[in-house]
């Protein structure tokens, strides 16, 4: 009997111990990474595909590196290699890959329907490496990040600014799990969190005794202790407005911005444009953690491929 596997394609479907321990344990990897300890190797012999359909130069390579590093082997996949081009359909594609893979990391920048067709089998793992809809192992290195930087990711306090795409809604999804946190998002007028995005992270918030906010007026938000913005062009989307530069300029990370926050750190889930969302003197500043953070997608995703393949 084949082992039935976990798939990580929403952190809905993750409960708050799963998502502590899956946190703690990249912060573990990281720390053992810092002191220059090599991964353990509880993948060999396994097999991990990845499958990228639109751009991606962290979290592909922080899946394949983690695997590499666990001990898995890796079939690379671009977005012209599946069938699914000539007009296979993405449930035979799942199962057929479930026959010979162990797990599969797919970016869709697609409806989340899309991947979960591949996961419309047990035998493979499947890991969502962003869907239109939410981007959850880039919230696992976002958290990553703060545990490593303030011991704990309870009682941490996020500014989000910037869309409410899916990199944002992984961090609401996750943040208002852990105990006293703060996370205020503020967002253009037209470009805030799906309404079921916000109900779910203000369910999540009041049972963990912490703070939700949503608002459109940066002045309304409270101290911080991290700052965190991402790109006004999502990967894969593009929007209507063609005034939407307009829209986002107030929004802008810059030096005036972070000296209302003076003992912030910066976070950023990359890539940036600075002179966009970011000022280059805040990227590049002294309170930046965002290369760490890109370093921590790797962490974390050791620690996602242990859980859903070596379970
Ligand atoms: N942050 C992030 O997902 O980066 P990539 O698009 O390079 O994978």
């Amino acid at each position: 009997m084949p082992q039935q596997r976990r798939h990580l394609l929403s952190l809905t479907a993750v409960t708050d111990e799963e998502l502590f321990r899956l946190v703690e344990r990249a912060s573990g990897y990281a720390a053992a990474s810092a002191a220059g300890d090599p991964y353990p190797k509880p993948l060999t012999g396994r097999v991990i595909g990845t499958y990228f359909k639109k751009t991606s130069t962290r979290t592909r390579t922080a899946f394949s590196a983690a695997a590499l590093r666990l001990g898995a082997d890796v079939i690379a996949y671009g977005p012209a290699d599946l069938q699914e081009n000539t007009g296979e359909t993405t449930e035979d594609t799942g199962r057929v890959l479930s026959r010979m893979l162990d797990g599969f990391v797919v970016r869709t920048a697609g409806p989340d329907r899309e991947i979960a067709a591949y996961a419309a089998q047990d035998r493979m793992a499947v890991v969502n490496a962003m869907s239109e809809g939410e981007h959850p192992t880039q919230a696992l290195a976002d958290l990553t990040t703060i545990q490593r930087l303030a011991g704990r990711v309870d009682g941490a306090r996020v500014l989000y600014v910037g869309e409410g795409n899916n990199s944002a809604i992984a961090l609401a999804l996750a943040l208002t799990r852990f105990k006293d946190t703060a996370l205020t998002v503020v967002t253009p007028p037209g470009y805030g969190l799906p309404e079921e995005t916000r109900k779910l992270a203000a369910g999540y918030a009041r049972a963990s005794g912490s703070a939700f906010a949503c608002t459109h007026d940066l002045a309304e938000a409270p101290a911080a202790d991290f700052v965190y913005t991402t790109r006004w062009q999502t990967t894969g989307t593009s929007k209507a407005d063609p005034d939407w530069r307009d829209v986002f300029e107030p929004y802008r990370v810059d030096e005036a911005l972070m000296s209302r926050h003076p003992d912030a750190r910066f976070l950023h889930d990359l890539p940036a444009h600075r002179g966009e969302e970011v000022a280059a003197a805040v990227l590049d500043g002294p309170a930046s953690v965002a290369f760490d953070q890109a370093e921590n997608k790797m962490h974390s995703a050791a620690a996602v491929l242990e859980w859903c393949v070596a379970g």
